[in-house]
C-alpha cells in the first residue's frame, strides 16, 4: 500500500481554525492543480450539516484562499461530506465508517487539539476505519520529550511509521527546500561550509505581530515549544547536516536526524527568555504569566564539521519586523590590508526564508570608486524570488495523499529535537520584559557580542 494514493480525505476539526485558514485554501489549490478527486469528509462537533461546511469553505477561500474559484469550489462542494459527532463517542466512528463507504486507503487529517489525538487515534483503530489508512498530525507533537514519546506510542499503536505524517510546515516551505538545494547542488560552498571558514551562524525568526487571539494556546506553549523545538531546529539541521546519499526516500531525513543527534541538550547558560509588555493582558493569558514570547540561545553541535562554531537561534513575537533569516558569517581574511579597524568580517551568506521573499545573498566588500583604497559592503543576490506561503500546505497534503513522507518530521527526529530543548522548557529561568516593536530584551545582546552582534532582518528587500 506504501505508495498507493489515498482514496478519501477525512478532516477532523473541519469547523476549526486550521481547516479555515490553511486546509480549505490548500484544497482549492489541489483541485485547481488536479491533485484531489476523492471524497472529502469533514468531521466536527456542534450539530452542523454539510451546507454549513460549504459556507465555511467559501468564507475561508474568500479570506485566506486568494478568492473563490467558482469552478474549483463547485467541485470541492461536490466532494464534501459531513460527519457530525463527538470525538469521544463510538457512534461517530461507526458513522464515519459508513460514510467512508468503499474507501480502502483514507487519509485522516487531525486538525484538532493534541489532547484529543489519543482518543481519536484509538477510535480510528477500534472502529476499523484506520485499516489501510494514513494519518496527518500537526505540531505540537507533545509538550516535552516524555509526552512526545507517549504520542508516538499512541500513533504507532494504530499506524505504521510510513503511514504517519507529522507536519512541520517549515520543511515544505520553498525557502527551506531551496536552502537544502543550494547547499547540495553547488560545489563552491562545500570547501567553506565548515569550522575552517565559518565563524558563526545565526537564525532569527521575527514576528511583528503578537499572539493574535491564541493566548490560551500560547500560554501553555511559549516560543521555545512553539517554534524552536520544531521549525528553527529543522532550519539548523538543514544548515548543519552532512550531504545525504540521495535526494529521495529516507536519506534526507536520516541526515537531519543525525544532525540533531550532534546537538547538545540545552543547559540554559546562554538562554534569554523575554515577554513583550502587554502579553499578560491578552485574553487567555495569566496575569502573572511566565511564558516566553521571545527566546534566544546558543546551540552546540558536536561534529567534525562544526566543532567550535557557535550557532545562535532567536525568535520573538512583537518584534520590529516579520522575517525569518539565517546569517552565516565567514571568518575574517587572514590580513586586513585595507581597513584594519574593521572588526566584523565582510563576508557572509544570508538566507531570507520568508515570509514573502526567498533570498540567498553573498556579502562581500568591494572598492569604492576613487583615489582611496576604501571599501563598501555589497551583497550579491544569488536568488531573489517571491515567497510561496500558500504552497507549503498544498505540497504537504498532496504528498501525504501520495504516501510520500520525505517532507514530514519522523518519529526519531521529533524525539531528538525534544531531547535538545527538554531541559530548558522545564527550567525556571528569568523572564525579561521588552517593549513591543523592539528586538527583545537587552540581555539577548550580550551572548552575541563577540560575533559581531545580532543581524536584524529588515522588512523590505
Ligand atoms: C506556527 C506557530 O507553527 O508557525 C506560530 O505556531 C507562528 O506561532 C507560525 O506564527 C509561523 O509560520 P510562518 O509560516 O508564518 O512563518
Amino acid at each position: 500500500m506504501e505508495n498507493a494514493r489515498s482514496d478519501a480525505l477525512v478532516l477532523f476539526g473541519a469547523t476549526g481554525d486550521l481547516a479555515y485558514k490553511k486546509i480549505f485554501p490548500a484544497l482549492q489549490a489541489m483541485i485547481q492543480d488536479g491533485k484531489i478527486d476523492v471524497p472529502i469528509i469533514g468531521v466536527a462537533r456542534g450539530g452542523k450539516d454539510v451546507e454549513y461546511l460549504r459556507e465555511r469553505v467559501r468564507d475561508s477561500l474568500e479570506k485566506f484562499g486568494g478568492g473563490v474559484d467558482e469552478t474549483a469550489f463547485a467541485k470541492l462542494s461536490d466532494l464534501l461530506r459531513n460527519v457530525d459527532g463527538d470525538y469521544q463517542e463510538e457512534s461517530t466512528f461507526t458513522r464515519l465508517r459508513q460514510v467512508l463507504d468503499t474507501a480502502k486507503r483514507p487519509l485522516f487529517y487531525l486538525a484538532i487539539p493534541p489532547t484529543l489525538f489519543p482518543a481519536v487515534v484509538e477510535s480510528l483503530g477500534k472502529s476499523g476505519c484506520a485499516s489501510g489508512g494514513r494519518v496527518v498530525v500537526e505540531k505540537p507533537f507533545g509538550h516535552d520529550l516524555a509526552s512526545a514519546q507517549d504520542l508516538n506510542h499512541t500513533l504507532r499503536g494504530v499506524f505504521e511509521e510510513s503511514a504517519i505524517f507529522r507536519i512541520d510546515h517549515y520543511l515544505a516551505k520553498e525557502s527551506i527546500r531551496n536552502l537544502l538545494f543550494f547547499r547540495f547542488a553547488n560545489s563552491f560552498l562545500e570547501p567553506i561550509w565548515n569550522r575552517n571558514y565559518v565563524e558563526s551562524v545565526q537564525i532569527t525568526m521575527a514576528e511583528k505581530f503578537g499572539v493574535e487571539g491564541r493566548g490560551k494556546f500560547y500560554e501553555e506553549t511559549g516560543a521555545i515549544r512553539d517554534v524552536v523545538q520544531n521549525h528553527l531546529l529543522q532550519v539548523a539541521a538543514n544548515l548543519a547536516m552532512e550531504p545525504p546519499v540521495s535526494a529521495g526516500g529516507e536519506a534526507v531525513r536520516d541526515e537531519r536526524v543525525k544532525a540533531f543527534k550532534g546537538i547538545r541538550p540545552l543547559t540554559g547558560t546562554s538562554l534569554v527568555r523575554g515577554q513583550f509588555r502587554g502579553y499578560r493582558e491578552e485574553p487567555g493569558v495569566r496575569p502573572d504569566s511566565k511564558t516566553e514570547t521571545f527566546a534566544s540561545m546558543q546551540i552546540h553541535i558536536d561534529s567534525w564539521r562544526w566543532e567550535g562554531v557557535p550557532f545562535f537561534i532567536r525568535t520573538g513575537k512583537c518584534l520590529p519586523v516579520t522575517a525569518t533569516e539565517v546569517l552565516v558569517r565567514l571568518k575574517q581574511p587572514p590580513q586586513r590590508l585595507f581597513d584594519s579597524s574593521r572588526s566584523e568580517s565582510p563576508n557572509h551568506i544570508r538566507f531570507r526564508l520568508g515570509p514573502d521573499r526567498v533570498v540567498i545573498a553573498l556579502g562581500a566588500q568591494v572598492k569604492q570608486p576613487g583615489e582611496q583604497m576604501t571599501g563598501e559592503d555589497i551583497e550579491l543576490y544569488m536568488c531573489r524570488q517571491k515567497g510561496d506561503e500558500q504552497g507549503a500546505y498544498e505540497r504537504l497534503m498532496s504528498d501525504a495523499m501520495e504516501g510520500d513522507t520525505s517532507l514530514f518530521a519522523r518519529e526519531d527526529g521529533v524525539e531528538e529535537a525534544w531531547r535538545i530543548v527538554d531541559p530548558i522548557v522545564k527550567m525556571p529561568t528569568p523572564i525579561f520584559e521588552y517593549a513591543p516593536g523592539t528586538w527583545g530584551p537587552n540581555e539577548a545582546q550580550a551572548a552575541v557580542a563577540n560575533i559581531g552582534g545580532w543581524h536584524n532582518p529588515t522588512e523590505e528587500e
